[in-house]
């Protein structure tokens, strides 16, 4: 008796030895070298798929933050969003985002007109970070500022999104001077500068960046800059704490991060919530249900056994492109109060599942770029605490930002898991992770 149950002992430290060192997924969920930043706090390593054996290309997919797209023309990748009969798009309406930001800013002009104007010039100056010129919703959001301050050129329909470099005498051709009338009076509006923010490794939405760039323009024309628009708050709170807080500057972002929102208080314009708390949910629950097999709109639309449902004022489904979007909301100095709590989830689907219905499942998540603000500081926890409450077993990988097989490579083993969550460097690139579950 007493050998046998030694044998069985050292048959399963043998099995789950072997598990360990055959489990390339250890090594992946190391952070890259040189980040500066740590591994995930909670990775899980999956012994096997609980879905039995189908093949990784049935597997449920879900795209998030970067939709599969044309990074020149934005037009959708329908192959990857139509990858199989489960895969699905989670982001955020990017334009409805776009506008609100625009009207955001334009409605802190008009309430502040008479102060706005800092060096008393006629001109209401503003510069503005662009996060990746090839991403569909840093273009938006490029688009809405220039639309609402009226300082955009139409081409083919639609506004520029360029950077123009500085711009100080108006005479940049991818933006006009815009004019403002305000209580019957009108004002000049001048984009005195804008530029992508990539760092020279490559990575976009670069905070630092931005951060070097208001200080190189503040240097030369800073008595213009009467607000600081960025396209997101990585970039704006770089810009904020480098010059605009101690020289009362408004500025805006976009993404509602904590800190953003935080500063609210100490003269930050504002922000716009992309609902990340909603996102974060989406993009796990699509796979949950996918996995159940049941009706997709489980939990989302429709309340799910434990209660768990959306309503139609914070999200949209498009069906033609498989694609769930939240919708946004504009964070202001008046209502920040109620955002100060950037990665609770929210509350309409913050019930458990069951364990009995909806066993555990393993599922692969990559983040392209672990240095992001937005991703890291926001999205990543929010996913950190549905995985639980959707009873997943999420193995989350961070990316360097800058290069998809530094992502790729630590997708070695897609046997080993029953769904994947894909967070692309590149919106081009779906067919890099595509790829590898056609094997
Ligand atoms: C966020 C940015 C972020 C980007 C990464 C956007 O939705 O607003 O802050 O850098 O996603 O893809
Ligand atoms: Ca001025």
């Amino acid at each position: 008796m007493k050998k046998a149950l030694a044998l069985i002992l050292a048959l399963v430290m043998v099995m789950s030895l072997a598990a360990c060192g055959g489990n390339p997924s250890n090594e992946a969920s190391k952070a890259p070298e040189g980040t500066g930043s740590s591994a995930p706090a909670e990775s899980k390593t999956p012994e096997q798929p609980t879905g039995g054996d189908v093949a990784n290309k049935d597997k449920p997919l879900v795209w998030f933050n970067r939709q599969p797209s044309n990074s020149s023309t934005g037009e959708l990748d329908m192959t990857a969003l139509n990858f199989n009969k489960d895969t699905y798009y989670v982001g955020f309406d990017a334009n409805q985002g776009a506008e609100l930001q625009g009207q955001m800013i334009l409605d802190y002009i008009t309430a502040h007109i008479d102060a706005i104007d800092r060096n008393g010039d006629g001109i209401i100056g503003y510069v503005l970070a662009i996060g990746d010129i090839g991403h569909n919703d840093s273009v938006a959001r490029t688009r809405g500022v220039r639309k609402a301050l009226t300082t955009g050129i139409e081409e083919n329909g639609a506004i520029k999104s360029d950077a123009v470099g500085t711009n100080v005498d108006g005479s940049a051709t991818a933006v006009q001077d815009g004019k403002l009338t305000i209580n019957g009076k009108d004002y000049t509006v001048r984009e005195l500068a804008s530029q992508e923010m990539k760092n020279s490794a490559g990575a976009t939405w670069d905070a630092a960046t931005a951060g070097n760039a208001i200080n190189t323009w503040t240097a030369s024309f800073g008595d213009q800059i009467d607000i600081v628009a960025s396209n997101n708050d990585g970039m704006g709170m770089a810009m904020f704490n480098a010059w605009s807080k101690a020289n009362n500057v408004p500025t805006f972002g976009y993404d509602a991060n904590a800190d953003a929102v935080a500063a609210i208080a100490d003269g930050y314009g504002g922000t716009i919530s992309q609902h990340a708390d909603v996102q974060a949910y989406l993009t796990l629950r699509v796979l949950r249900n996918a996995l159940d097999g049941v009706d997709i709109d489980t939990g989302i639309g429709t309340a799910d056994d434990a209660g768990n449902v959306l309503s139609d004022d914070v999200y949209r489904y498009d069906d033609s492109k498989r694609s769930y979007y939240a919708l946004n909301v504009a964070v202001t100095a008046e209502n920040y109060n109620d955002f100060m709590d950037a990665t609770k989830p929210y509350a309409p689907v913050a019930n458990q599942l069951s364990a009995d219905s909806h066993p555990t499942k393993n599922v692969w998540l990559n983040i392209y770029n672990s240095a992001d603000n937005f991703l890291s500081a926001t999205y990543q926890p929010l996913l950190q605490n549905y995985d639980d409450l959707l009873n997943l077993k999420v193995e989350y990988i961070g990316g360097d930002g800058q290069t998809e097989a530094n992502i790729t490579n630590r997708l070695s083993n897609p046997s080993q898991y029953d769904a994947f969550a894909i967070n692309m460097v590149k919106t081009d690139n779906a067919a890099s992770y595509t790829g590898l579950l056609n094997q």
